[in-house]
């Protein structure tokens, strides 16, 4: 939380997420977050239930590392509990998420009923993703990456190399 450690003002939104991993929708969203707030906190899903491929410190760590050249503007934290909870927590009121197709539509708009619901004064954004990102997600890039195919068009560098390492780790756990 670097820039506002320093006292910086300004639009804050939240993006929420699992971030396992981070994808290029992921980054796209940000990246476009940045062009109307100042600032874009990443909020990293701590849950425990969900068995994740990568530790909540591990995604954490990935996306302070894709977001380094612009980290006075993009912070990265890991949250438990409830989203409205840490969206006041960082002095914020507005939350970011990506709309890829309609079938996301369901779960995004019960899960902002749920957090107007809970705190009114917290307003959600949807992003509809680039043409070109509409088909990744997490779930089809840690699939994609077990099975050894190219996940390169999907993900950013850093990520692609984390998994790289983290299959072979498994691999050479396994044998
Ligand atoms: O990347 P995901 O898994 O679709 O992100 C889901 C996330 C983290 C945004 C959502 O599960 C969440 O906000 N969890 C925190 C718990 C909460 O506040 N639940 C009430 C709203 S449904």
């Amino acid at each position: 939380m670097a820039s506002r450690a320093k006292g910086t003002k300004g639009s804050i939104v939240v993006f929420p997420g699992s971030f396992d991993p981070l994808t290029n929708g992921h980054v796209d969203v940000v990246e476009r977050s940045l062009e109307i707030f100042d600032t874009v906190v990443i909020g990293v899903l701590d849950n425990v239930n969900k068995s994740a491929l990568f530790s909540p410190q591990e995604r954490v760590e990935l996306i302070q590392r894709q977001f380094q050249r612009c980290r006075e503007r993009v912070e990265v934290a890991s949250f438990s509990g409830l989203l409205v909870d840490f969206v006041r927590k960082v002095k914020s009121r507005v939350v970011v998420r990506g709309l890829r197709a309609i079938s996301d539509f369901d779960y995004e708009a019960q899960m902002a009923l749920v957090n107007r619901r809970l705190n009114p004064g917290i307003e959600t954004l949807f992003l509809m993703a680039r043409e070109e990102n509409s088909y990744i997600s997490s779930t089809v890039v840690r699939q994609v990456a077990l099975l050894g195919g190219d996940v390169g068009q999907m993900v950013p560098k850093v990520v692609e190399e984390a998994l790289r390492r983290k299959f072979l780790q498994r691999s050479s756990k396994a044998s």
